[in-house]
């Protein structure tokens, strides 16, 4: 895998311009984070299993469902937390998740409006809790990160397992997208 998890995440704290107060103030709500994410991780798995999809994958097995539960919940409070600050840990742990949904086959198309329902969900919470909107915006921040992980980890499996197949080069590769891009 070409992808440096943590130059990659650098590049999105940059990008969504995350902030060292917005880490202070996340780390600030870490508790109200960990006391939440349970209620989020039953939130979100409502959501899956209203989609036909969506539910078949997520209920192939009772330990999957309980396993995802515990995943989710701890997803969710390392949001708060940064695991190490937002370093190499993080990032690791991201990519891993974002590898997990590739393994399984769960598209992007599944996986972005997921994280609407997470933003919309802590939105609402946030709200009835009377939380301050910064943390709204650095939660916002953090989502769209992980977020990023996990699309790009489709782009960088598919297109590492075209090249590796088939020999091309990189740059062959983008002009056979951008030729289909056209044609399609
Ligand atoms: C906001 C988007 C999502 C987040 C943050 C998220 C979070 C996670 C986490 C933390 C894991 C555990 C990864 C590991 O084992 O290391 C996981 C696994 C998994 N997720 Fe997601 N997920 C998201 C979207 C989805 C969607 C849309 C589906 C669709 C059904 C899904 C289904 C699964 C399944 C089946 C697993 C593997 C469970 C297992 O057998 O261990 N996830 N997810």
């Amino acid at each position: 895998m070409t992808l440096d998890p943590h130059a990659f995440l650098n590049t999105l704290k940059t990008r969504v311009n995350l902030t060292d107060e917005d880490k202070s103030l996340l780390q600030s709500y870490a508790d109200w984070g960990a006391t939440i994410a349970p209620d989020m991780s039953k939130a979100f798995y409502a959501y899956l299993n209203r989609d036909e999809e969506m539910n078949k994958i997520l209920n192939q097995s009772e330990e999957r469902v309980h396993r995802l539960y515990k995943t989710f919940t701890e997803w969710f409070a390392e949001m708060f937390t940064g695991m190490d600050e937002w370093g190499p840990q993080y990032a690791n742990r991201r990519w891993k998740i974002g590898l997990v949904h590739v393994r399984i086959g769960i598209g992007p198309q599944h996986v972005v409006p997921a994280m609407a329902t997470v933003v919309q969900e802590v939105s609402q919470r946030l709200k009835t809790d009377d939380k301050p909107e910064e943390l709204k915006n650095a939660l916002g921040r953090i989502c769209m990160i992980d977020l990023a992980f996990i699309e790009q980890a489709y782009v960088e499996v598919s297109s590492s397992a075209v090249l590796r197949e088939t020999g091309w080069t990189e740059a062959l590769f983008k002009r056979l997208i951008a030729y289909g891009a056209n044609t399609i």
